[in-house]
């Protein structure tokens, strides 16, 4: 853990050059993408993942705005492969997928999908501090890491926690866990939020129809996250970049911002104080 020093420093550097990027750029086109969400996709349906998503043939990302979701397939990738190139990313996400740290996500049990499309994500869009990590990669490394990740038990036994971090860390109050709870369960009609359990799984593992392709083999709920037992500190994040309308990378992260913008920090920190007290796993 010697090397965590300088990679929170790295993380720190790339997050402020994040940011003025972020910015600098015009407000997202929520409302027009989310709506583009509910009706079929009018061009060419997305052979997902197979072809070339990253725009690895050509040197440069494909000339899309966003990553259509809608009409992916499921992907396959080869667990041990993604095994035996993960040194460099127990870093930061923990030898058996659970971070040490709160402010970088538990991999373990995610959804393949999801974790294979925040790759994707990551190489097409600079602004991640996992950028510069997948530039070197390749499609199938992706598909491998994405495997590797999903198979791992997600009750694997945390790694030893960085003390300092860990001090800023709230223990979960028991009266914010209750309402976050209730906010998941049934959303919060006072502010539009609808519940959480609908799209991400009564059990918070991901949405109830992840594994159902339907007949052209479209799987359109693989990538919704899993979100039980991830760091409290990454959901806070993440909660409040889908709220600033920061995530605008594919239909999924439309999907989200639509919830996201109807969050305020109250909600905000109630819903993570209770998903990350959940046992991970099914
Ligand atoms: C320097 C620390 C660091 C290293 C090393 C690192 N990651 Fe990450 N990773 C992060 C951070 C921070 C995030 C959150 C990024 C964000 O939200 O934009 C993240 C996010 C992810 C996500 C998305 C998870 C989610 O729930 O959205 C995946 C998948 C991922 N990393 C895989 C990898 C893989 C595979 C490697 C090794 C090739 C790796 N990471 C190496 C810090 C790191
Ligand atoms: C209409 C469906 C839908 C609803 C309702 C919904 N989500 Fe999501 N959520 C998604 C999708 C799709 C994604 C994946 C976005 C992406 O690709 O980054 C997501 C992503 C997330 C993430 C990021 C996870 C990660 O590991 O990066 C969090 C956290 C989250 N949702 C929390 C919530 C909470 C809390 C609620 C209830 C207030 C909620 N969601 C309601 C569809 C939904």
């Amino acid at each position: 853990m010697t090397r965590l020093p300088r990679l929170l420093a790295f993380i720190a550097a790339c997050t402020i050059s994040a940011l003025a990027i972020a910015q600098s750029q015009d407000p997202p086109a929520t409302a027009e993408a989310a709506e583009a969400v509910e009706t079929p996709a009018p061009q060419a349906e997305q052979d997902a993942p197979a072809a070339d998503p990253a725009g690895e043939s050509t040197g440069k990302p494909s000339s899309k705005p966003y990553v259509d979701l809608r009409r992916a397939k499921p992907i396959a990738g080869n667990a041990a492969a993604g095994q035996a190139k993960s040194e460099l990313c127990a870093a930061c996400h923990g030898p058996q997928g659970i971070s040490p740290v709160p402010t970088f996500p538990n991999l373990a049990g995610q959804r393949a999908d999801f974790l294979y499309w925040q790759l994707v994500e990551f190489k097409r869009n600079p602004d991640s501090p996992m950028s510069p990590l997948v530039a070197e990669l390749s499609n199938q490394d992706m598909l491998d890491f994405a495997a590797y990740y999903a198979g791992l038990a997600p009750t694997a036994t945390p790694a030893e926690p960085d003390a300092d971090v860990e001090a800023e860390a709230a223990p979960a109050d028991a009266t914010l866990a209750r309402r976050g709870e209730q906010i998941y369960m049934s959303g919060d009609p006072s502010r539009g939020i609808p519940p959480c359990q609908g799209c991400h799984g009564p059990d918070a593992g991901g949405h109830v129809n992840a594994l159902h392709a339907d007949r052209d083999g479209h799987a359109p709920y693989a990538a919704y996250p899993a979100l039980r037992g991830q760091q409290a500190i990454y959901l806070q994040t993440k909660l409040a970049e889908y709220r600033n309308g920061k995530m605008r990378d594919s239909t999924t992260d439309f999907v989200m911002t639509g919830v996201g913008e109807r969050l305020d920090d109250d909600s905000i920190d109630a819903l993570s104080a209770w998903l990350s007290s959940l046992p991970p796993g099914p």
